[in-house]
């Protein structure tokens, strides 16, 4: 083993993993808000559906897409592997010390969270993603393009006049919310991002990204049933 396998599998480099991951899928959650938030325009779903071609076609995004695919995995395996080595750890120490320490109560908790997310995940992107690359999503033409794109906005739509659907959109975007609270603050942790100066800056803005993007996330299925 080279020392940089035995560093990735070791606890440091399996916790530098997840970080980078999870950084990396926090700026994704930014750029598909954004994106998704064009389905509260009133046009008739062109935004959107423009933005759904272009992120569908463009041969970069495409290999960022990969990338995040990658990242997912890689995000959910390392967590569940440094579950297990800690999950160990503690059972070799299970007779000395009885009590769970409260500074170990996140980072289980974080696991539970986390498989709850990826359950989500895999029913959204059935949900949509799937359809849009494999299921039979009608096209439509708009004025403003010159080929005609597919209607992933009609498919969302019918999909939030299910109040089941947009139920459990908020219920998970809560659960997103726990799991980013603390993914926030650990990852820049892992990665030495620290310094007392700006501790309380780096709190608010973990704090306010991780209630604004879930929150914004939410709105969507709620304002589509409604209005
Ligand atoms: C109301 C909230 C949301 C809506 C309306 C929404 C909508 C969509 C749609 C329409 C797609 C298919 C896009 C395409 O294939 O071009 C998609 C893909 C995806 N969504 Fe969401 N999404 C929401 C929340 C989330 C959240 C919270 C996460 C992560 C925790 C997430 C993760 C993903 C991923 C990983 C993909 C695949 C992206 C890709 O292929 O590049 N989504 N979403």
């Amino acid at each position: 083993m080279n020392w940089f396998t035995r560093f990735l599998t070791s606890s440091l480099g399996q916790k530098f993993i997840m970080s980078l991951t999870g950084i990396f899928l926090m700026l994704f959650l930014i750029v598909h808000l954004l994106g998704n938030l064009q389905l509260l325009k009133d046009d008739g779903g062109e935004a959107f559906n423009s933005y759904a071609y272009f992120m569908t076609h463009n041969p970069l995004i495409k290999t960022v897409s990969y990338t995040l695919y990658a990242s997912i995995l890689l995000h959910a395996i390392q967590g569940i592997l440094l579950w297990q080595r800690n999950k160990a750890a503690r059972g070799n120490v299970r007779y000395a010390v009885q009590h769970t320490r409260s500074s170990e109560r996140p980072a289980r908790n974080m696991a539970w969270i986390g498989i709850i997310i990826f359950i989500f995940l895999v029913l959204h992107m059935y949900q949509f993603w799937f359809q849009m690359h494999w299921g039979k999503v009608p096209f439509v033409e708009y004025d403003s393009l010159d080929h005609p794109v597919k209607d992933l906005y009609t498919l969302v739509a019918a999909s939030y006049e299910n109040i089941g659907y947009v139920v459990f959109y908020v219920v998970c975007m809560v659960v997103v919310a726990a799991h980013l609270w603390h993914g926030f603050w650990s990852s820049l942790q892992t990665l030495g991002i620290n310094h007392r100066k700006y501790n309380g800056l780096i709190h608010f803005i973990g704090a306010a990204y991780a209630i604004g993007v879930p929150f914004l996330f939410a709105v969507i299925p709620v304002w589509m049933y409604v209005f």
